[in-house]
């Protein structure tokens, strides 16, 4: 007789890596989901620092980039007292958790992963065995809460497979313990991607195919949280169309990356649809269409921005924050690793 499979409370988790500037894609792709979810979900936002230094990174740089990220939440709407915000370094259960999983996970499983694969390049014996690692981290960021549901973009949708599977095989291996303790069939859930959102890619103003990013060499390419409105408005003229008018229907965007895309920003943006944006816009040239665009992000963006540079000049304030969240973070974290060192089978 198996014991009955545990119903876990919806929870919410998710991280953001403390790498220089927040752009459009951050916010659309990420922020915007984070803050909707915060009405219908318990939820925990982390600033992933562990995870930023697998790549090299400077302390001074990581200091501000930290802050920039926590500020970034709260200027978009995430509420730090309902919900949690913090930074990962601060709440010790994220790497003992991951030693647990290093344990679970197979060599074999990491070895599949393409984001390694892609951030080791060429060189990879020169990786940090923490890149290799990151995928388990990750999974441990995410489990030692026993969060249910992880708005993340696609590109993270394997990363999530992993964590499913390292649950899924602790749940397993132990299951014994696991039943003994009272908790069921499984000690820990299976959480769900939410990869849907307003703008699940937002690409780059110089080339539709390829993903807006903030390593790219060209500032035009992105519009970064922090632009001012004389920034958004020559970004968005110079923004790659091409001599069509814009199509009367989302049909008429196929083989049109950069149409589609300022489209799909500008619903985003609207929080509607392309078919929408297109009832009003089709049939006519790109110009009025990109003052229309460039009008309405500086009317949702120059708020976030505003907010931003005044938390910027209260470092002591977002410390405050974090530190709270990291309180808080913790009393649940050091709970659920408690209940692992006891299955697992440590002397506590
Ligand atoms: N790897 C994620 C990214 O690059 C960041 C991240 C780290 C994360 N830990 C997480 C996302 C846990 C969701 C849940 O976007």
């Amino acid at each position: 007789m198996s014991a009955p499979a545990p119903a876990f409370k919806p929870l919410v988790f998710s991280g953001v890596q403390p790498t220089g500037n927040l752009h459009l894609g951050n916010y659309l792709g990420a922020l915007v989901k984070f803050v909707d979810m915060q009405k219908t979900h318990d939820c925990v936002y982390c600033v992933v620092d562990l995870h930023a230094i697998t790549v090299a990174q400077e302390p001074r740089e990581l200091t501000a980039n930290i802050r920039e990220i926590a500020a970034a939440f709260i200027a978009s709407g995430i509420d730090a007292k309902k919900h949690i915000v913090f930074n990962q370094s601060q709440v010790a259960e994220h790497a003992e958790l991951a030693w647990v999983f290093n344990c679970v996970a197979r060599l074999g499983w990491l070895n599949r992963m393409t984001q390694f694969k892609e951030k080791a390049g060429k060189d990879r014996e020169n990786a940090s065995i923490g890149l290799y690692d990151y995928p388990v981290l990750m999974a441990s960021d995410i489990l030692v809460y026993r969060a249910t549901h992880v708005p993340v973009g696609d590109d993270q949708k394997q990363h999530l497979e992993l964590t499913r599977d390292i649950a899924q095989k602790f749940n397993n291996d132990y299951a014994a313990p696991i039943a003994a303790a009272g908790h069921g069939a499984a000690f820990f859930p299976l959480p769900e991607p939410i990869i849907q959102g307003p703008a699940t890619r937002v690409m780059s103003l110089r080339d539709g195919g390829k993903k807006m990013s903030k390593s790219e060499p060209s500032d035009y390419s992105r519009i970064n949280l922090t632009d001012d409105a004389d920034a958004i408005a020559q970004k968005i003229r110079k923004a790659k169309t091409d001599p069509e008018p814009l199509p009367g229907d989302v049909e008429g965007l196929k083989g049109r990356p950069e149409a589609d895309n300022l489209v799909g920003i500008f619903a985003a943006l609207a929080g509607t649809d392309k078919a929408t944006v297109l009832r009003d816009f089709g049939g006519q040239t790109f110009s009025p269409f990109k003052t229309a665009l460039a009008d309405l992000m500086v009317t949702k963006l120059s708020p976030i921005a505003a907010e931003m540079r005044r938390l910027r000049a209260d470092p002591a304030f977002i410390d405050g924050v974090l530190r709270d969240g990291s309180d808080r973070a913790r009393a649940i974290a050091a709970a659920n690793m408690k209940a692992v060192k006891d299955i697992v089978g440590f002397v506590r």
